[in-house]
């Protein structure tokens, strides 16, 4: 869309969620789409669950093109679907959606967001020794791309029973043994010693709790990669720590960004201007 104007031929995107107000989302994609003039808009929409079942027929009334999912209706999203895609129907969570034709399909693109922001970087998973700290729902979408990439994986949470089950699943889909421990210092210490990268999936360091962090600065050392997934703030203590340790460091931000590229691309069939929306993502989170 060029000059931001709408007509009638404008494709229509957006995000369903609730709350929504805080999303990132409409700024990344809608400056990446008047960057690539493909005449899309994109808009957030406070979906209520209970409202979740016309909101996903109006799709289709509607002929939006596409839609981001956040939470909370990622998982329960997926019976209102006529397709997901295998990746996704494992992890059980659906982030984004295209309407082809009004038949609905949905996606993971925090999976494979998560993979190509890696990817990026130069770093391949395959027989990596990965230690994910987290069980929740973004600690499944990563898990699970990384198991299917040949990743040795090490899942740690402040409660054992969701890394175990998460453990339990992975090794059911890809025959892979997983192990789940609980989030303390010795059973960091012991499963950081032999880790290439960790992934840092809680909400530790986040915003308004950035002095903390999960992990003891003195575990931390030069050749691991750290990925932390929070962008709010874009660089948490665990990165600061990590990298003062001689660690390779990769922010919550370009998770953000490499999921929202996949996205624009399932929607608009074109490569993404992936610069264009680092920068209004970053901007944007500068001003929060
Ligand atoms: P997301 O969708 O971002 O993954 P989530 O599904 O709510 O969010 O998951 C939050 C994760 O952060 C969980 O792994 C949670 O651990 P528990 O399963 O033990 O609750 C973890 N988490 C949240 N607060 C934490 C804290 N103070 N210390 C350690 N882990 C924490």
């Amino acid at each position: 869309m060029e000059n931001n104007i709408i007509s009638g031929t404008t494709r229509i995107c957006g995000i369903i969620g609730d709350p929504i107000e805080h999303t990132m989302s409409p700024v990344m994609h809608n400056a990446a789409f008047q960057k690539a003039g493909l005449g899309f808009v994109f808009v957030p929409f406070n979906v209520k669950p209970e409202e979740l079942k016309q909101a996903i027929h109006g799709v289709r009334a509607f002929n939006i093109r596409g839609l981001s999912v956040t939470i909370p209706h990622k998982v329960a999203v997926i019976p209102f679907l006529d397709e997901v895609d295998s990746l996704a129907e494992k992890i059980g969570a659906v982030n984004t959606i295209v309407n082809e034709e009004k038949r609905l399909k949905g996606y993971n693109t925090d999976a494979s967001g998560f993979l190509r922001a890696l990817l990026k970087e130069g770093i391949q998973p395959e027989g990596k020794n990965v230690v994910i700290l987290g069980a929740g729902g973004a600690s499944r979408a990563i898990a699970f791309i990384l198991a299917d990439r040949g990743a040795e994986l090490t899942i740690i949470n402040r409660h054992l029973a969701p890394a175990q089950e998460m453990a339990g699943r992975i090794f059911s889909f890809f025959r892979k043994e997983v192990k789940a421990l609980e989030l303390n210092r010795e059973n960091l210490k012991i499963a950081l010693d032999g880790a290439d990268i960790v992934v840092n999936t809680t909400s530790v360091g986040m915003s308004p709790n950035a002095g903390k962090s999960p992990v003891g600065a003195d575990l931390l050392k030069p050749g691991l990669v750290v990925f932390d997934i929070i962008y709010n703030p874009m660089k948490t203590r665990l990165m600061a720590e990590a990298e003062k340790r001689g660690a390779k460091i990769i922010s919550g931000v370009e998770m953000l960004v490499w999921q929202g590229v996949a996205a624009f691309e399932l929607w608009t069939g074109k490569s993404a201007p992936v610069q264009v929306m680092r920068e209004s993502a970053i901007r944007a989170l500068s001003s929060k």
